[in-house]
């Protein structure tokens, strides 16, 4: 039912227009002459009460008139007027409505736009928009848009959330030869979302890859859920990265998750390779709808011209698919199409005289050889070769090669006649651009793609067991008390019981207990205040370590009580803890924030008192399983710290990855009451002895 609501917008076969008008120049005018220059093959009904006919077409008064029943009706009346033409549509079986109007929530108009989807949704029409450019599809011809033309024709399909970026890409399409099927513009994505259009477009069959411009998604877990299951590959150009508002957060992770991290994460868990502006947006769009995805990192790089063969080196360590030697038969057979001082290492250099053939031979065996997984071509114009011929010999190449899930990338370096061999390559399906590096990058896309695919149909990992309840029991207890935040000794329990390793940390309300705590843990010991009113407990001067006897446990005591005083007189003050002193290692810092788009996020990087400055940090939206935990580890800059440097053993990652996991749980279930967490610093010991949480904080959300 959704996909037949979604294809009676997408591609209509009934099409009214609310408030079409003869006047040129007008909205309304220009859907119409759109519809029919376009080559519309469906029915078109103009709507306008004072007007006959538009465009050689008859026109009704309301579209209650019209003969037959309408898939989809376009709106182009003012937004006042939008919603009494809704039950009209309603009687004629209208599907959708593509509500190009403005006017509404983008201007405050929040309950207007409202009251359109109610009474849509009473009529059993979904909505697109408003304010939007309107639809477009190449293969259906239907411009249903005031954009001038169809897009130059491919395998693309956008969605885009600003309608004036719309209009300019289409005819982008056409200077840079990037072929879209589809073009949709969201809008205020009052009904239809991003979600709705994707899980559509997965099935249509003139579509092989979904690009997004994407401003904010209003639910970011519906999207990550499509998306991750949708068999083609989207590529998304995320817009609005400032760390707007992080500053006011309480904890080390809501000063770090901006929505450029926590979007970046979501896309990497739910397969959706991302652009880094319009023209990348474009360029991997290109080589996503065209290619095969790259499945290994065996990348071979042919080329006529040292320079370009170094750039293109240079990217692909850049991009994250470093080359390596090509085995020694491949180099053998290569070396037989070159001259004596050509290189058929990697890149492989086939000097400035290579022609078509050489190109033709090397790269069909290339593509056809095991170890390969996906070509770039580069090439330089010389005097001696034409640019069109190496085209189609690469072409050819590629066709007997017969490695269909091969990838190959092509650049092309030069004047008017290589931009000539680029637009015949990119027509007969083979990505072309006019640099290495956009070669390289387009390419890692594909590697991209492969990669995130892998992760997601990884098996699940096995469920943990932990204490929900007792959980909920101790936030229950610290909100009978009136706080919404933990104590450092409760979000411990708190960790305890989803499993994570955590300090033993006892209260003490007196020096007396102080001490007896501090016999019983063994010294030394490490004494820290307790007070739901001091979050930063190092600032106050409430911290104090290798306390080594019990003369220096009772004096501790009293110093932090004097010093927690001292910064805020009033703070309601439980007591001090007293806890065992984990022995060194490597400080890692674990967190998590209730993002508004996406909920539940973790956060995993270096930790100690430096994290906020260093901003060593990478996010995950829960749940977080332990192969993405994995992950995680390795994209801080500090990685090979944990793996070991100047001859200190590996650090147990094992154990720390099932603890992000476990902490990812824990942040899920109790979604309903944790706004943010931090446990800094961890620490994380050798391969095989774990990890200590040493320090914890739980703040609850507002109730
Ligand atoms: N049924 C049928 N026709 C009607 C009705 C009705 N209930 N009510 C009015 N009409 C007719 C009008 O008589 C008029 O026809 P005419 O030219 O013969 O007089 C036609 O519908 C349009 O109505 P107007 O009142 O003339 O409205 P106008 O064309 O000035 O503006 C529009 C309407 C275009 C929808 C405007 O309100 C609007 O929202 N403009 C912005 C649209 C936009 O830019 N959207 C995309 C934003 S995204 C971006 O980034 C650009």
């Amino acid at each position: 039912m959704e996909q037949e609501a979604l294809t009676g917008v997408i591609e209509p076969k009934t099409v009214a227009v609310i408030g079409a008008s003869a006047t040129p120049g007008k909205i309304g005018y220009s859907v119409v002459q759109n519809l029919v220059n376009d080559g519309f093959k469906g029915t078109i009904y103009p709507i306008n009460p004072g007007v006959d006919e538009i465009l050689g077409l008859k026109a009704y008064p309301s579209i209650a008139d019209v003969p037959t029943n309408v898939d989809a009706a376009i709106i182009t009346i003012p937004a006042k007027a939008v919603l009494s033409v809704i039950d009209d549509c309603g009687k004629k079986g209208v599907k959708g409505i593509i509500v190009i109007t403005s006017g509404f929530s983008e201007t405050g108009n929040r309950e207007l736009e409202q009251e359109l989807v109610s009474k849509a949704h009473a009529n059993g029409i979904r909505v697109l928009g408003p304010n939007i450019i309107g639809v477009l599809s190449n293969s259906a011809s239907f411009n249903g848009s005031f954009a001038p033309f169809l897009p130059y024709s491919g395998k693309g399909a956008l969605i885009s959330q600003s309608g004036a970026l719309l209009i300019a890409l289409d005819a982008a399409t056409y200077t840079r030869r990037v072929g879209f099927e589809k073009l949709i513009s969201i809008g205020n994505m009052a009904d239809i979302d991003f979600a709705d259009l994707i899980e559509w477009l997965d099935k249509d069959p003139n579509t092989s890859c979904i690009s997004l411009y994407i401003e904010g998604f209003k639910n970011g877990r519906s999207f990550m859920e499509v998306a991750q299951k949708t068999s083609k590959p989207i590529v998304a150009l995320k817009a609005g990265v400032s760390e707007h508002g992080a500053a006011a957060a309480a904890s080390h992770t809501g000063s770090l998750a901006g929505a450029a991290k926590v979007y970046g994460a979501a896309f990497q868990q739910s397969g959706v390779i991302q652009a880094s502006d319009l023209n990348n947006l474009f360029d991997r769009t290109l080589a996503l709808s065209l290619q095969p995805p790259l499945k290994g990192d065996n990348l071979l790089i042919i080329t006529n011209g040292g320079g370009v063969g170094v750039l293109a080196t240079d990217a692909a360590e850049k991009y994250g698919i470093p080359l390596k030697f090509a085995p020694k038969d491949v180099q053998a057979e290569l070396k037989k199409h070159m001259p004596e001082f050509g290189s058929a290492k990697n890149p492989v250099d086939l000097t400035g005289q290579a022609g078509y053939d050489w190109y033709y031979e090397s790269l069909r065996y290339a593509i056809g050889h095991e170890w390969v997984d996906g070509v770039v071509v580069l090439y330089c114009e010389t005097a001696v070769t034409n640019p069109l011929e190496i085209a189609q010999g690469l072409k050819k190449a590629i066709d007997e090669a017969g490695a269909k899930d091969k990838p190959v990338t092509v650049s092309f370096v030069g004047g008017e006649k290589s931009d000539e061999g680029i637009r015949w390559l990119v027509e007969n399906g083979i990505p072309a651009y006019t640099a290495p590096d956009l070669a390289v990058n387009a390419m890692a896309a594909l590697r991209e793609y492969a990669r995130s695919r892998e992760l997601i149909s990884s098996a699940p990992d096995a469920e943990f067991e932990v204490d929900e309840k007792l959980a909920r029991e101790i936030i229950k207890n610290a909100r009978e008390d009136g706080r919404d935040s933990l104590t450092e000794i409760e979000a411990k329990e708190v960790f305890r019981a989803y499993g994570l390793p955590t300090t033993t940390t006892k209260l003490a309300r007196t020096a007396d207990e102080a001490v007896e705590l501090a016999k019983k843990i063994g010294f030394p010991v490490v004494m820290k205040i307790v007070s739901p009113d001091i979050l930063h407990k190092s600032d106050a001067g409430g911290v104090k370590v290798n306390i080594k006897d019990e003369q220096a446990a009772r004096e501790a005591y009293q110093t932090i009580l004097d010093n927690a005083k001292a910064y805020k007189a009033d703070a309601n003050i439980h007591g001090v803890a007293v806890q065992e002193m984990a022995p060194w290692g490597t400080e890692v810092i674990l967190g998590s924030v209730n993002d508004p788009t996406f909920g539940p996020t973790m956060m995993f990087g270096l930790g100690g008192i430096f994290v906020e400055v260093l901003k060593d940090v990478t996010f995950r939206v829960a749940p977080v399983s332990q192969n993405q935990a994995k992950n995680m580890l390795g994209e801080i800059r500090g990685a090979p710290i944990l793996r070991g440097v100047r001859g200190e053993a590996p650090r147990d990652q094992k154990a720390l990855a099932e603890t992000i996991s476990r902490y990812s749980k824990m942040i899920l279930d109790l979604r309903d009451e944790i706004s943010e967490s931090d446990a800094n610093p961890v620490l994380v010991y050798e391969e095989g002895k774990g990890i200590k949480v040493v320090d914890a904080r739980i703040i609850l959300k507002k109730k």
